[in-house]
């Protein structure tokens, strides 16, 4: 992300501290993560230590410090979902897209999460992909769901 961006945003918010949750939501929107360059500006522009600004990015799981694949998949793993295989679903999407929970794929168009409840327990085990609903997944229908977004697919078969 171009930094000059990185600091019309910091003015717009007039490099207030009190706002630094809402500027590093900004980056994150426009950059998909929150580049270590970025915080570094942040601190620097709102005259913040470095370790706060890092703590921000660290402590709110909304952030991500690292790039996100094109499509994010949320592999629930709270305590319905575990019970119903959610376990087994996580480890066939990372056989399935080579990578382990909280990596992207080299071609960055997946991002896999274990997440803990995502609201959904009546459908465990639940996977979600982007904002779409993947009920009562099971091992054998991953393949299948990466599909529909591989290749530049929005899940919606198109
Ligand atoms: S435990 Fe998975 S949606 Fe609630």
């Amino acid at each position: 992300m171009n930094l000059d961006r990185v600091s019309e945003i910091i003015d717009s918010y007039e490099a207030d501290p009190a706002c630094s949750l809402a500027i590093l939501q900004e980056i994150q929107q426009e950059a998909n993560y929150l580049p270590k360059e970025a915080l570094e500006l942040v601190a620097q522009r709102l005259n913040l230590p470095r370790g706060h600004v890092y703590a921000l990015a660290t402590f709110y799981r909304t952030f991500n410090l690292k790039p996100m694949g094109k499509h994010r998949i949320k592999v629930c793993l709270g305590t319905a979902c575990h019970v119903h295989g959610g376990p087994v679903i996580l480890e066939a999407f990372e056989r399935q897209l080579g990578i382990k929970a909280g990596e992207s794929t080299r071609d960055g168009n997946f991002s896999l999460e274990a997440c803990s409840c995502l609201g959904a327990c009546a459908q465990a085990p639940f996977v979600q992909v982007d904002n779409d609903p993947h009920n009562q997944m099971t091992p054998v229908r991953v393949p299948e769901v990466i599909q529909l977004y591989a290749a530049g697919g929005n899940g919606k078969g198109a």
